[in-house]
């Protein structure tokens, strides 16, 4: 089934139609609205599922192919499905997605504090991971490499600290590198889909890097070792993309 089609029927459901596009009308008539879906999904506006910067199977050994397809297509994609589906007026879709993440607050509905932190955080991080086919050690360089020797003293030093606060989050939620407003590197976490941009994060700043640590991320290949999911991470992270985020911050 196409993804228009896919969308069509779920949109469909949603208005109460699904009986009457597949009972009364007939395929004949289904394929005649499929140029509906197509409209509602290209709706100006709308949120779709940025496409995968590499293959799923890319970044073995260190993060295997099921769980990239899954968590791309099936979670990733959820968070954007029920975005989409948010009651018109709760949510301005015209907003660059920082804003809308700078938006929410306490009084934020769970349904866009959620699903608005699960599609950014996932976009940030597909592009923050790259391919390491020669397994080389990887490391910041250039300005975010001088800054993290210069907040952490060593990029050793950084890497510990940052494993060691994913490592410890309780539940699911996200380790992240942020610039803050005092112009410094800081690591953060946050809980759930949480990010700090939010108005309702602990500390706030623009993101730099950030890691996955609910366990949809890892448990296919690693099970309850997420300090072995975290060790082999630092394998696939994408530097030259953090350094671009640091630069734009
Ligand atoms: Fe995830």
């Amino acid at each position: 089934m196409s993804d228009n089609r896919r969308n069509f029927l779920k949109k469909s459901a949603l208005l109460g139609l699904s009986g009457l596009a597949t009972g009364l009308l007939g395929n004949e008539k289904i394929a005649a609205l499929e140029h509906v879906s197509e409209t509602f999904a290209s709706e100006p506006g709308k949120l779709s599922l940025p496409a995968l910067p590499y293959a799923y199977d890319a970044l073995e050994p260190f993060i295997d192919k099921q769980t990239m397809e899954i968590h791309h297509t099936k979670h990733h994609q959820a968070y954007i499905d029920k975005l989409n589906s948010a009651a018109p007026g709760s949510f301005d879709f015209n907003d660059d997605d920082s804003t809308k993440c700078r938006k929410i607050d306490t009084s934020t509905p769970p349904l866009i504090r959620n699903n608005m932190g699960g599609y950014f955080n996932h976009s940030l991080f597909w592009p923050l991971m790259k391919p390491n086919p020669d397994k080389k050690e990887l490391k910041a360089l250039g300005k975010l490499g001088d800054a993290i020797n210069s907040n952490f003293k060593t990029f050793d030093d950084f890497k510990k600290e940052f494993s060691d606060k994913a490592l410890k989050i309780f539940g699911s939620g996200w380790c992240w590198l942020i610039v803050d407003e005092k112009n410094a590197l800081k690591i953060t976490t946050t809980p759930n889909q949480d990010n700090p941009l939010m108005k309702i994060a602990g500390d706030q700043g623009k993101p730099v890097l950030c890691l996955d640590v609910w366990e949809h991320a890892y448990y296919l290949k690693y099970q309850n070792k997420r300090a072995d999911y975290i060790s082999n991470w630092w394998n696939v992270v994408n530097w030259e993309k953090a350094e671009e985020l640091y630069k734009h911050k």
